[in-house]
């Protein structure tokens, strides 16, 4: 482990100490080695991965065997972001026993270093007898995804006298079972407010607005990657979805005009090195370089 390693009580420091938590989540190897290298502190392999990287209407169809595949590919490229993976659909609602089996076999397949799992009072038996077997949870109230269908859709939850008194009891839950830390998602910036200065583990914010311990978004939402309308509480930090289009543009055009590959993209028979001074398009590499995609 490197001196820089976050850890789960680094994570938990971080309420106290400051500076606020930047997550993203990552799918793969090559965004997670970009966002590790640009400092993200948390790397979420979030079940988000069954709508922005299969294509699914929703995140229930994602399996735990589609999350341990995913969570290997971000460790392998992870130097110093804590990893953490998101519980699938029914891999812990059903029972405590089968909730701390899925747990264990995200760690012990996945590699990852904590599981996040959506739900309040409903869940907390399951937080108590995961933590207790020392194994790091992360929770997630307000908009819980999962939920999709019994929310009506993906709506604002906490809005209500009665339902932001659930919200909040459902964060203290979440703290009381042994999370040591929690998502909160699409609730009021005020109520978000309340249950970050009443709890005592960081609470990360989506759609919860700016009084968070800390904040998450989809990788590719932050990029400016995701085609279609984004919810609000998204902001791009780049645009590179415009910037992969007019690339895939560039690359069609050459392709048919014959403009790329040049003599410089491909190899030689001979084994001959030329100078530098006599490399142009004009002349052919010798040797590969890099690895081969
Ligand atoms: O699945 C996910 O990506 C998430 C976060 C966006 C909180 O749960």
């Amino acid at each position: 482990m490197t001196s820089d390693k976050i850890t789960v009580p680094a994570v938990r420091a971080r309420k106290k100490t400051g500076p606020k938590l930047a997550v993203l989540t990552a799918y793969d190897a090559t965004m997670a080695a970009l966002l590790d290298e640009g400092g993200a502190d948390v790397l979420l392999v979030g079940d988000s991965l069954g709508t922005v990287v299969a294509g699914q209407p929703n995140t229930l169809c994602v399996t735990l065997e589609q999350i341990c595949y995913h969570g290997r590919a971000v460790l392998r490229a992870t130097r110093r972001a804590h990893v953490v993976g998101d519980m699938p659909f029914m891999s812990y609602q059903v029972s405590a026993d089968k909730a701390v089996e899925a747990a264990g076999a995200m760690l012990r397949e996945g590699g990852f270093e904590a599981v996040k799992l959506e739900g309040g009072e409903v869940v907390a038996e399951q937080i108590r007898r995961i933590t207790s077997v020392g194994i790091p949870v992360m929770g997630h109230v307000g908009l819980t995804p999962q939920s999709v269908h019994a929310m009506g859709g993906y709506r604002v939850q906490g809005r209500t006298p009665e339902a932001r008194a659930r919200v909040l009891n459902d964060a203290r839950a979440v703290e009381q079972a042994g999370a040591y830390s929690v998502v909160l998602e699409g609730i009021p910036t005020d109520l978000a407010r309340e249950i970050t200065e009443g709890i005592g583990i960081p609470t990360i914010g989506i759609g919860a607005g700016p009084h968070c311990d800390g904040q998450v978004l989809v990788c590719y939402d932050f990029l400016g990657m995701t085609r279609g309308s984004e919810p609000r509480f998204v902001k791009h930090f780049a645009e590179l979805g415009e910037a992969a289009i007019a690339a895939t543009r560039k690359y069609v055009s050459e392709v048919r005009d014959g403009s790329f590959p040049t003599l410089r993209h491909g190899y030689s028979s001979a084994r001959t090195v030329p100078a530098p001074a006599e490399t142009s398009d004009e002349t052919e590499a010798d040797e590969p370089e890099g690895v081969p995609s």
